[in-house]
């Protein structure tokens, strides 16, 4: 629980230093001359009577920017729970200093995100909460600090719903709970969400996604969650994600060394329904809908094969050259589900799709591509916001060609190249023009060896925070 509380003393204070002519001119005693304020590290003043200080190390004042204050919330919340602490004072005044108010939402994510631990499937595991009492605001600020303590809560703890689908085993998650939880989950003011099952998704002519959810015996489900928080707006954005919650890759059988990440190929529906929580919550003013087309990709006497040709919700005729591209499939479906049923203006899809954002990108770059110049204008504010990163791959008519197929109207691979690319040229064939953009976080979403200090291993909550401020718009 993190609250705003100047009087409350707590077992152990966080403090801040920059590095530098502050640092030295401040009068700390005890300190190691290997203690320099440098970005991260820190230092424990545990030896003086009740005042307990632990120091973390901003790094320069003039480097330092309000992205920065996840990463050192979270070191220092997790290095005291480690040394056995549950309660801290945290002094935000440096970073007040330099970032003003609006650095609570990184406060508030970097310690929510810092003591994030998955859930156990262990007989015997104690949760541990920890209270902490943000200090250093000023009083004539404290009505919009607590606001924006509320709406920075409501956002990550959206981010650790997000992580606890995508963490959750493939066992515990069929797509008949993933619907269950994102319904109770969504059980929100304003947000509803509807859920279809087989017969209904039928019904709407998804063949293409229908066709990946014959190959196992547990049901699809389609999930759509509706806020509409602008009735002045014609605008609807809809935020599709991909729902896979568990991809062997059907008989294009996947590895055995890269089968254990197949739970987490519902990262991108997980972010959906994380992001319209929070838009939910913080009664955000946008017109937005969240599809999750949820299913599995196993093996069964009804799955699709290679050679396959099936049809789509569109029309269009999809050749299948390879079981395993079966993220597309569903996508494209429900990208037109988006247009056609739900009316949407504009299109974000989000999705755990390709090995080969990973091998362009890595594991903390998502790729982005998009077909509209203002979308994107929009996008990059919006991770800079988050402190998110993506980068920008061109989707050119080359690309476009890779997936011509001779026998139907597209196919659901290119040629070995520039994956990323022709998979996002797949899904921009079902957009109906609308402006567009889909997130590949196949490399973001999951960590095994974390990076940042608000990462834990396995699911990293990622396009959370950017997809809520692509919609939130009033605090970039
Ligand atoms: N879900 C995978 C993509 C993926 C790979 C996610 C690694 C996370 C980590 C997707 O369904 C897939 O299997 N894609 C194939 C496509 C290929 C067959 C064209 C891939 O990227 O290898
Ligand atoms: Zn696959
Ligand atoms: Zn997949």
């Amino acid at each position: 629980m993190i609250r705003i509380d100047h009087d409350k003393k707590k077992q152990v204070t966080i403090k801040f230093v920059y590095s530098g002519k502050e640092f030295e001119n401040a009068d700390w005693h005890g300190l190691p001359n290997a203690f320099d304020a440098s970005f991260l590290q820190s230092f424990p003043l545990f030896g003086h009577g009740d005042d307990k200080v632990l120091l973390v190390g901003l790094g320069k004042y003039q480097l330092f920017e309000r992205n920065m204050s996840k990463e050192a919330l979270a070191k220092g919340v997790k290095e005291l729970r480690d040394f056995g602490f549950t309660e801290f004072n945290v002094d935000l005044l440096p970073l007040l200093k330099k970032c003003g108010l609006n650095c609570l939402w990184d406060v508030v994510e970097g310690i929510t995100l810092g003591l994030y631990t998955p859930k156990s499937y262990k007989n015997e595991e104690k949760e541990i909460t920890c209270e902490v009492s943000l200090q250093g605001i000023e009083p004539k600020d404290l009505l919009q600090a607590e606001q924006c303590l509320q709406h920075a809560q409501s956002l990550a703890d959206s981010v650790i719903l997000a992580r606890d689908l995508v963490n959750a085993p493939a066992n515990k998650l069929t797509p008949e709970k993933m619907a269950d939880a994102i319904a109770d989950a969504g059980k929100i003011d304003g947000l509803s969400v509807q859920v279809f099952n087989e017969d209904e998704i039928t019904q709407f002519g998804m063949q293409a996604y229908l066709t990946v959810a014959a190959s196992s015996a547990n049901p699809p489900r389609l999930i759509v969650m509706r806020y509409m928080g602008d009735s002045q707006s014609e605008e609807i954005t809809a935020l599709v994600g991909k729902g896979v919650t568990c991809d062997t890759g059907g008989y294009c059988l996947k590895g055995s060394s890269t089968m254990l990440g197949i739970k987490g190929d519902m990262a991108g529906g997980a972010a959906v329904a994380g992001t319209l929580r929070a838009l939910a919550k913080n009664k955000v003013k946008a017109n937005v809908v969240g599809i999750i087309p949820s299913c599995e990709n196993r093996i069964s006497p009804d799955s699709f094969i290679p050679g396959d040709v099936i049809s789509s919700m569109s029309g269009k005729t999809i050749e299948v050259v390879n079981t395993d591209a079966e993220g597309r499939l569903l996508l494209a479906d429900a990208v037109t589900y988006a247009v056609k049923q739900e009316k949407a203006t504009r299109v974000c899809d989000v999705a755990t799709l390709t090995g080969a954002v990973v091998g362009a990108l890595g594991f903390t770059t998502a790729g982005a591509l998009t077909n509209d110049e203002q979308v994107w204008q929009q996008f990059k504010q919006a991770f800079q916001t988050s402190g998110e990163k993506y980068w920008r791959l061109p989707i050119f008519d080359e690309h476009r060609k890779m997936i011509e197929s001779r026998i139907a109207d597209v196919k659901n691979i290119g040629e070995s190249y520039c994956g990323t690319i022709t998979a996002a040229a797949f899904i921009e064939a079902f957009a109906e023009q609308r402006p567009w953009i889909h997130l590949d976080i196949a490399g973001t979403a999951w960590v095994d060896k974390p990076v940042f200090q608000y990462q834990s291993v396995g699911a990293t909550g990622a396009a959370v925070t950017t997809m809520y401020f692509l919609l939130d718009r009033t605090e970039l």
